[in-house]
């Protein structure tokens, strides 16, 4: 399966349930001049979250364009994204726990083939504010998930976002896939990286208030986050995210304007930081923020996304006075205009 019959997967199976699908908000937060990128699905509904009624109800779903700026020098690895898509559902006061579980699994084993030998789940511990999460381990039980596959951690892994920042959060549930050549382990253990988390529930039931409180919300909520580019590679079977159907063309097109190949692994990294870096570039100028590169905020990291990006081009021998960036520019426009159309509306504005 690919990464665009995912996304269409998940928001078919999604609607199938009851919800509404909303359009990604823009990268640049409307009314958080606290944050300079979305970098969750969640954080446009916080309001929601929060009690505020949603005009589209109280099921949503949707693909966001997120951006997290502190993975930026680990960039040119075979995971790490600048720009990264979320395909996230949520109730707002509507379903909980055994629905928002029951359908992670349907749509993971019946939509997504994955078979249940190589999934594995967190669930929280407590701590002092909420007991035990019993309820979501006995819900995977009954799915099918078998004990020794699901672990009990504290709140370092399954409380979202922290016990330290403000605002909506909760305990949440993680499921892992098994992402090795060799057989799966019987018992889970969190700490082997061949278990990579794929899927996050959270169960949002409080606030985290200004000097400590954590009270209650007035809803009691789920919030859910999938990264596309870990479940598109792990679906075809890539340890490397950069040969997924998420980048294949993008990279075949460096190689053909470098005339380099991207096996070649003195051009790998290179060939990585450039195809992420332009896909972020045309999903920042594209927004209706109408960000440009500048010396301040987003226009700062837009700035420095093109610069580093032309750093490597130039390694890789590229003709940097050619039409190279817009060409690849265009690739990502016509691939992504689909989820957000204001990247056709803006195209002339990205291109320049
Ligand atoms: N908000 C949760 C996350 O980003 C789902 O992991």
């Amino acid at each position: 399966m690919n990464t665009i019959d995912l996304k269409d997967t998940y928001l078919k199976f999604f609607e199938s349930k009851g919800h509404k699908i909303i359009p990604s908000a823009p990268i640049i937060p409307e009314n958080d001049p606290t944050c300079l990128f979305n970098t969750a699905g969640m954080q446009p509904l916080v309001p929601y979250l929060k009690g505020e009624p949603h005009p589209e109800g109280t099921r949503l779903a949707d693909v966001q364009k997120c951006f997290r700026t502190n993975d930026l020098d680990s960039i040119g690895d075979t995971t790490h994204h600048t720009f990264f898509e979320m395909l996230g559902n949520w109730s707002l006061g509507d379903y909980f726990k055994k629905e928002s579980i029951g359908w992670s699994y349907e749509l993971l084993t019946k939509y997504l083939n994955i078979p249940v030998e190589k999934l594995a789940v967190t669930v929280f511990k407590g701590n002092e504010i909420v007991p035990a999460d019993t309820e979501s381990a006995e819900i995977w039980k009954s799915l099918g998930i078998k004990e020794e596959r699901i672990a009990f951690l504290g709140e370092e892994n399954n409380w979202w976002p922290n016990m330290e920042l403000l605002g909506p959060c909760g305990p949440d549930t993680e499921i892992f896939y098994w992402r090795s050549e060799e057989n799966v382990p019987e018992k889970f253990d969190p700490e082997d990286e061949n278990w990579v988390e794929i899927w996050n529930n959270v169960f949002m039931q409080y606030n985290h208030e200004e000097g400590g409180k954590f009270t209650p919300l007035k809803n009691k909520n789920v919030d859910t986050g999938l990264g596309v580019e870990r479940v598109t590679a792990i679906l075809e079977g890539y340890t490397d995210n950069y040969k997924s159907s998420v980048w294949k063309d993008v990279i075949e097109r460096i190689e053909e304007i470098s005339n380099l190949s991207y096996d070649d692994e003195n051009n790998t990294r290179s060939m990585r930081i450039i195809a992420d870096h332009i896909r972020a570039i045309v999903m920042i100028s594209g927004d209706e923020a109408g960000i440009r590169p500048s010396n301040t905020d987003q226009g700062y990291i837009l700035r420095r996304l093109i610069r580093r990006m032309i750093r490597y081009a130039k390694k890789l021998n590229i003709d940097i006075n050619s039409d190279w960036e817009q060409e690849l520019a265009k690739l990502i426009i016509n691939k992504y205009a689909k989820y957000y159309n204001e990247l056709e509306k803006n195209k002339n504005s990205i291109l320049e």
